[in-house]
């Protein structure tokens, strides 16, 4: 949307985490919204949020027109927005976001832990994704069994799996033997493609964390289940990240 565009208060105040539709009308009505000094009490007063000044009880509200978060996913949570069954990343976020359509981009499988990225910007997520931008997703993997220079070489050249052979990937030994360590760097995303890969070199994944995504790297002070805001710096990283 264009930064001149005018939009509704009550839009306006819903997608900065003011409350529902419902209730921000209902902060309206009470006399807590001004904007540039001025009581409003239309829902539907328009204003251009990046020039206008609102406040609400007081307080100066400040606009984003999306939201970015990272997020440390635990395991045992699954990377989708809702499910009946399991535990989702949305379901982590407290109230605050609730009322923006925040979805995580890309998956990373239950049993999996580490960064994941929640937006509400669809186009930048399409970015991010799309196979022929080839950004670069860094893991931390532990496998059953031992890593040697032939496991290098193999995903320096590609791995032929059932249904694709996979990119050129970077394999970095950091311990081998019964139980080896590595990191791991694929751009691109797969069903279980560590996973697949590993098991096509005879050995079995036992811990994987996602440490990056493009130039965007986990923020290590996040224990797992806890998630922040990207910062501006962060955000304009993770677009020069996209080629
Ligand atoms: N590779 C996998 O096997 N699983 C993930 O969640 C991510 C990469």
């Amino acid at each position: 949307m264009g930064k001149e565009k005018l939009q509704r208060i009550d839009k306006v105040l819903a997608a900065s985490g003011y409350g529902s539709r419902k209730e921000v009308k209902k902060l309206i009505k009470e006399g807590q919204v001004y904007v540039n000094g001025h009581l409003v009490n239309d829902a539907g007063f328009q204003v251009n949020p990046f020039v206008d000044e609102i406040t609400v009880a007081g307080q100066k509200l400040k606009y984003h027109e999306n939201i970015y978060i990272m997020m440390n996913k635990p395991e045992g949570v699954i990377s989708s927005t809702r499910d009946a069954k399991d535990i989702t990343v949305i379901d982590l976020l407290e109230g605050e976001y609730s009322h923006r359509n925040l979805f995580p981009v890309g998956r990373l499988d239950k049993d999996a832990q580490g960064l994941i990225l929640l937006t509400d910007d669809g186009k930048l997520a399409h970015r991010l994704l799309s196979p022929k931008n080839r950004v670069e997703k860094t893991y931390y993997v532990e496998v059953d069994g031992k890593l040697d220079d032939s496991d290098i070489k193999a995903f320096a050249e590609g791995i032929p799996l059932e249904d694709f052979t996979t990119l050129p990937a970077k394999l970095d030994i950091l311990e081998s033997g019964d139980i080896s360590s590595c990191y791991v760097t694929i751009c691109e995303g797969k069903f279980h493609q560590i996973k697949r890969m590993m098991k096509a070199r005879g050995k079995e994944v036992i811990f994987l964390k996602r440490l990056s995504i493009g130039g965007l790297k986990l923020d290590e002070d996040l224990s797992p289940g806890s998630w922040r805001e990207l910062t501006e710096d962060e955000i304009s990283l993770l677009d020069t990240s996209i080629h």
